[in-house]
């Protein structure tokens, strides 16, 4: 491979994982651009840096969260951008409220919406798949999950594209940085409402829960309670809106596969854990290295940005046989997509129950779906793998 291969280059997007595959047999870690950030590309050298907060930490990057133009940012002070021992208090803190069974109690409400908003798509046959399912439901999910008025739900997406700016690479776009923060001082007065709400009056929502959760009798901050709240529209809405794009685009361009699943519903979840495997919507997440450190036998220096490619991780032929082809049915898939170690994916549950759900109202209702000739085109993101839309034309069964 000649000169630094650069993530957001258009073959890159158009199709990384030839690029990765050279990468984890070449140089499995090695500098790319945008940034000279440090890539990761092995299973192993993934694993072994999530697995080392002290070393390789999040809360280093919550610096670059809050650039001067931004000033404050509630994502940079989350959960997601915390280390030992400040992540520990408050992940149980967090866990005590959104627990499975919280989530559970969602999929009869996620139902319905799932089947309404198919028997719209039904009835126009021609939608942008992004627009008609990948996006709504998730929005209803997590503005349920919150007790947030339904009129707000639709509005939830444009709040989290400016979060997702913000998230990584910041913009010197200055209508966009408007924007951003006209966003997140629209959310903070939103939620800030929410929850004085709940506190008056609490319901059997995750806001009334988290105000309630106690570990070792203390209670979450007024701060931190707003910061997990932005966490989880941050982490929570893109990252399952393009778990069903990416869905959707394989079953469109392999109708076999749509067959196989209509004639074995048993096979949902296994679809999903395999599309989570080889299209994951979380492509890369970052860590600082707190100290020179050596990674694949590589020597990085201290405070090296390094960029942990998921995606690459989940096609590395160490871990899994035959990694670059979609098999339904593997057997003992390491959960990499949701992350590892301290910062594991809370919401995995959740991204699952909402996958399953969608192809449960989905495929007995239709015969077919496909789309057009054209190449998808994906979001210019080193973090996610994510359709800018998906025209598709669904048959009804
Ligand atoms: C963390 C992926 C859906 C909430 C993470 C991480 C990954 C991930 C890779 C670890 C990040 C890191 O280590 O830096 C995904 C994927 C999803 C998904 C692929 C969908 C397919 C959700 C949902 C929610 C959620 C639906 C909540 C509503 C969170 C939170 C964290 C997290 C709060 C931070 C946990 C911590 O720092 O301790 N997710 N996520 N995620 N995710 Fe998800």
């Amino acid at each position: 491979m000649s000169g630094r291969v650069n993530l957001l280059a258009p073959e890159f997007l158009a199709n990384p994982y030839p690029v990765f595959a050279q990468m984890r047999r070449d140089t499995p870690v090695c500098q790319v651009e945008p940034g000279g950030l440090w890539a990761v590309t092995r299973y192993a050298d993934v694993v072994s840096v999530l697995k080392d907060p002290q070393l390789f930490s999040s809360a280093g990057l919550a610096h670059s969260m809050e650039p001067p133009w931004l000033g404050y940012n509630p994502l940079a002070r989350s959960l997601l951008v915390m280390d030992p021992p400040r992540h520990g208090r408050s992940r149980s803190l967090v866990s005590r409220a959104f627990t499975p069974t919280a989530i559970a109690r969602l999929e009869p409400f996620l139902r319905a919406t799932a089947e309404r908003l198919v028997d719209e798509m039904l009835e126009r046959q021609e939608v942008d798949f992004m627009r008609a399912l990948a996006l709504p439901l998730p929005a209803a999910a997590i503005g349920h999950l919150l007790g947030l008025d339904t009129s707000i739900h639709s509005h939830l997406k444009v709040w989290s594209d400016h979060l997702a700016i913000i998230s990584a690479i910041s913009t010197a776009d200055h209508e966009r940085q408007q924007q951003v923060q006209r966003s997140i001082q629209e959310m903070e007065g939103y939620l800030k409402e929410v929850v004085e709400q709940r506190r008056r009056q609490p319901g059997n929502d995750l806001v009334s829960a988290l105000l309630e959760a106690r570990v070792e009798g203390e209670a979450l901050s007024d701060a931190e309670l707003m910061n997990f709240l932005f966490a989880l529209l941050a982490a929570g809405l893109e990252t399952t809106t393009n778990l069903l794009g990416n869905v959707a685009l394989l079953l469109a361009d392999r109708p076999e596969l749509l067959e196989r699943l209509r004639a074995e519903p048993g096979l949902f979840a296994s679809f999903v854990e395999e599309v989570l495997r080889y299209e994951s919507p979380a492509q890369s997440t970052f860590r600082l290295t707190t100290a020179e450190a050596e990674l694949g036998g590589v020597k990085l220096p201290a405070h090296s940005v390094l960029v942990l490619l998921l995606n690459s991780a989940c096609r590395d032929e160490q871990y899994v046989p035959d990694a670059e082809s979609f098999v339904l049915g593997r057997q003992d898939l390491v959960n990499i997509p949701f992350g590892h170690g301290i910062h594991f994916c809370l919401g995995a549950p959740l991204a699952r129950l909402e996958a399953r759900v969608a192809l449960e109202a989905l495929l007995p209702r239709i015969r077919s779906m496909s789309r057009g000739p054209e190449a998808p085109q994906w979001q210019r993101s080193i973090q996610v793998r994510a359709l800018v839309q998906l025209p598709v034309r669904v048959i009804p069964a």
